[in-house]
């Protein structure tokens, strides 16, 4: 279960986290000072953009919260399977034409995920997210609400502020509280766990800078290449760290930075402690 908070401008988060005092109304509640609505996102779009969740971590005014929890794949594909089988009925059987596309379609997405957990060994997870709106100024909170409303549109996902469960929603993104099944059950929607990582900016498909080194291949077989010397608003210094398993090949691909940076005259200081690494004059 991962958690992802984010918080810009005015400071709701300190009433959160200390609130002073609690009030639930039907579609909003008051924390401390602040005028707070929760929505929980109950559709997304077919397909997203990479970095699309840091789209929506990004809305100001707003604490998110994103649950994702790991399903196993093979009661998935049965649950699943069940679920074509009744649409393809649905479809078969209605006479109303509306009826009858969305079943096609619904059908249709089933069969697509099933292809892609089992043909294609794709893990797949529950997400949940929720959104909550803040602001200590009634009028601002109005258009905090508007605002975000429409940003999480724009990314073609639709979040409601589900009625009479507010107390219920501020347990499930309060960090002391477990998360609540009843919100689970109402927002919980399967996902590819690539959709997931590849929602987050740190874990960009395609990643070319079109100088600099060649590290890697990525999943779609597109280059990675990396220049640590540019600079950009999200690229402000050059450190890395190289993470992975023990053999995984991460002191051979710092072997090769170091190779690449020592022929363009860097200069270099090694901290070397399993004295790996030798200078060999040729
Ligand atoms: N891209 C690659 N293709 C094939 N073999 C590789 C590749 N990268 C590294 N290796 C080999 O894999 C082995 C382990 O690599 P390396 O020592 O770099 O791993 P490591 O992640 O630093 O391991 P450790 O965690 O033990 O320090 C070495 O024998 C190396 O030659
Ligand atoms: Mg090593």
């Amino acid at each position: 279960m991962a958690k992802i908070k984010n918080k810009k401008q005015t400071n709701p988060i300190l009433d959160i986290l200390t609130p002073i005092g609690l009030r639930f109304n039907k579609n909003t509640l008051h924390i401390g000072e602040s005028f707070t609505k929760i929505y929980g996102i109950i559709k997304y779009p077919n397909k997203v953009k990479s970095e699309w969740l840091s789209k929506i971590t990004n809305i100001p005014n707003t604490v998110v919260t994103i649950g994702i929890n790991p399903v196993d794949n093979t009661n998935l594909v049965n649950a699943i399977s069940r679920n074509i089988v009744y649409d393809r009925s649905i479809a078969e059987s209605a006479k109303d034409p509306l009826a009858r596309q969305r079943a096609e379609k619904s059908a249709e997405d089933g069969e697509k995920i099933i292809m892609q957990i089992d043909r294609e060994n794709e893990t797949v997870a529950l997400m949940t997210i929720c959104v909550a709106t803040m602001s200590r100024d009634e009028q601002d909170f109005k258009r905090v609400c508007r605002r975000s409303e429409s940003m999480i549109s724009v990314l073609k996902c639709k979040m409601r502020a589900i009625p009479n469960l507010q107390k219920e929603l501020f347990k499930h993104i309060y960090p002391t509280f477990t998360n609540r099944e009843k919100i689970e059950n109402i927002l919980q929607k399967i996902v590819p766990i690539s959709t997931f990582v590849g929602g987050f900016p740190f874990a960009r498909s395609g990643f070319n800078d079109g100088a600099g080194y060649y590290l890697a291949t990525d999943s779609n077989g597109g280059l990675v290449i990396t220049d640590i010397w540019k600079r950009e608003s999200d690229r402000t210094n050059s450190n890395i760290v190289i993470m992975g398993n023990s053999g995984v090949g991460k002191s051979t691909v710092i072997k090769h930075i170091i190779l690449s940076e020592f022929m363009q005259n860097t200069k270099i200081v090694l901290i070397d402690p399993e004295s790996e690494v030798r200078h060999e004059v040729v």
